[in-house]
């Protein structure tokens, strides 16, 4: 072989993005939405990564309100998984389909211990033959100490209900709890039986965050990997009866054959309705391969994320800024959008990985250490930390061996290709993302890009220099 012929490949550090004549009054005036895949689209262009230290509910739920989604994990019994996308469907929506409830001769006791497991602060009170009985709220059961009292004494009964039908619209819904000042309204149908719950706080939400990534139920959205072999049929069905709406094909090396074979599998079983995002590769033929098995978004990332060593450990990636330009022109014909995934570290990485062709950034790392990811908080020489681990280290694999209950024995070494780490504790989610879109708003604002098909159009690269890093980042100075 000629090592002349080796090309070269670049990172996000290797280039910047040049400032060009802008139009652009106000960075305000900057649309960052996006497509995160052929069918969805989101209005922030971040994505939490499927990592057992970044992403499960709580993460997902915060995702999704600031108009990015999250991708549940798949280190998980196929139960614990639908639960984590089942607690993301129900955090809000302008129907609640199927209110929990209680019947009305239940003792106290039960209605307390449902509203605990449930994390409700109202039941819905519902005779055997599912009509409405009544409505049971905190402030029925507040400071009650017979706890053998049945519900249908403490409920509002039915006839002092202020009540919709299933075609109650949002706004009939909002009028009808501002006139009659109250905050839950159950929904009737012709026969009288529960149909569905609206809640004032849903409907505060909705209006506070018109941004929020939503299913066409006005649930928000969320994502959940598979992997691509075992059980993951099995799996993704029952995901996608769960409501989750984009499966990630969670694989290190996506351009394998069986991995591509996978996507076929996955779309038959599932039908059109959910969309698969295919990964990781980090080459136009591994991207080619991915769109025309059907993928309805590529990721890309061989390498570059903050705890994976498979460059280290088995000498395979392609630095992150050539691996998404060359896969997102080879994903252009096929109009399937590309998710850049690992290695942002900042507003500018995510900026730049945009300009070079993606349509959204995957992160882990730097959501890792808000109070939505899952773990606590730990001191670690007088600083708050949370710990974070590539999926691929020993320390993921042993705990996924703990959960899964296997001996001792039964555990294969692996060649770790990831590391555990800790990440320093952060602000919430919402804000972390506010920092990254701010960032990205400017660089699109210097390239005269209002809209981020402007930006993958306009934005011009230089490579700098080992001597034009050293420039870009504070130096001279001392804290
Ligand atoms: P950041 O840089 O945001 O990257 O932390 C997150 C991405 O890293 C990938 N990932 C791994 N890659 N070994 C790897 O080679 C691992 O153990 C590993 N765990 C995560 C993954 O693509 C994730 O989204």
């Amino acid at each position: 072989m000629n090592p002349a012929g080796i090309p070269l490949a670049l990172s996000y550090d290797d280039v910047l993005l040049v400032p060009r004549r802008s139009g652009l009054g106000s960075r305000a005036d900057v649309d960052v939405s996006t497509r995160l895949t052929r069918g969805l689209r989101l209005a922030t262009p971040v994505i939490s990564a499927n990592m057992d230290t970044v992403t499960e509910s709580e993460m997902a739920i915060a995702m999704a309100r600031a108009g990015g989604i999250g991708i549940v994990h798949r280190f998980l019994s196929v139960e614990g998984q639908v639960g984590e996308v089942a607690r993301v469907k129900r955090a809000e929506a302008l129907v609640i389909h199927d209110p929990h409830t209680v019947a009305p001769d239940a003792p106290l006791v039960d209605a307390l211990a449902l509203m605990r497991r449930h994390g409700v602060t109202s039941l819905v009170v519902a005779g055997a033959d599912g009509r409405l009985a009544g409505l049971l709220t905190r402030r029925d059961v507040m400071l009650r100490d017979d706890a053998t009292q049945q519900v249908r004494e403490l409920m509002t009964p039915r006839e002092r209900l202020v009540t919709g039908t299933p075609e109650t619209t949002s706004d009939e819904a909002t009028r009808l709890l501002r006139d009659h000042r109250v905050q839950k309204l159950p929904l009737v149908d012709a026969g009288d039986r529960v149909a569905g719950l609206i809640t004032l706080r849903d409907l505060l939400q909705r209006a506070e965050r018109p941004q929020a990534t939503k299913d066409a139920l006005g649930r928000l959205a969320v994502g959940a990997a598979i992997g691509v072999r075992g059980d993951f049929i099995e799996r993704a069905r029952a995901l996608q009866e769960a409501g989750a709406d984009v499966l990630v094909l969670d694989i290190a090396h996506g351009h394998a054959e069986h991995a591509v074979r996978a996507i076929g599998e996955v779309r038959e079983a599932l039908g059109d309705g959910t969309g698969i995002i295919a990964g990781n590769v980090a080459t136009a033929e591994g991207a080619r391969d991915l769109a025309e098995a059907g993928a309805d978004a590529v990721k890309v990332g061989v390498g570059p994320g903050s705890v994976c060593t498979t460059r280290v450990v088995a000498g395979v990636g392609v630095p992150q800024l050539t691996a998404v330009m060359e896969c997102a022109e080879a994903c252009e014909p096929y109009d399937v959008p590309v998710i850049a995934d690992g290695g942002i570290r900042a507003g500018g990485d995510v900026a730049k990985a945009i300009a070079a062709g993606a349509d959204s950034v995957m992160i882990g790392n730097l959501l890792a250490g808000t109070p939505e990811s899952p773990g606590v908080v730990v001191s670690r020489n007088g600083s708050k930390v949370k710990v974070f681990r590539g999926m691929a280290s020993a320390a993921a694999a042993e705990a996924r061996r703990a959960a899964e209950g296997l001996e001792e024995t039964e555990f294969t070494p692996v060649v770790a290709e990831g590391v555990e780490a800790v990440v320093p504790l952060r602000d919430a989610v919402g804000s972390v993302l506010h920092g990254l879109v701010g960032g990205l708003r400017s660089g699109m604002s210097y390239s005269d890009a209002r809209s981020i098909p402007e930006f993958h159009r306009n934005a011009r690269f230089v490579r700098i220099t080992p001597g034009g890093l050293r420039e870009s980042y504070p130096h001279d100075v001392s804290y």
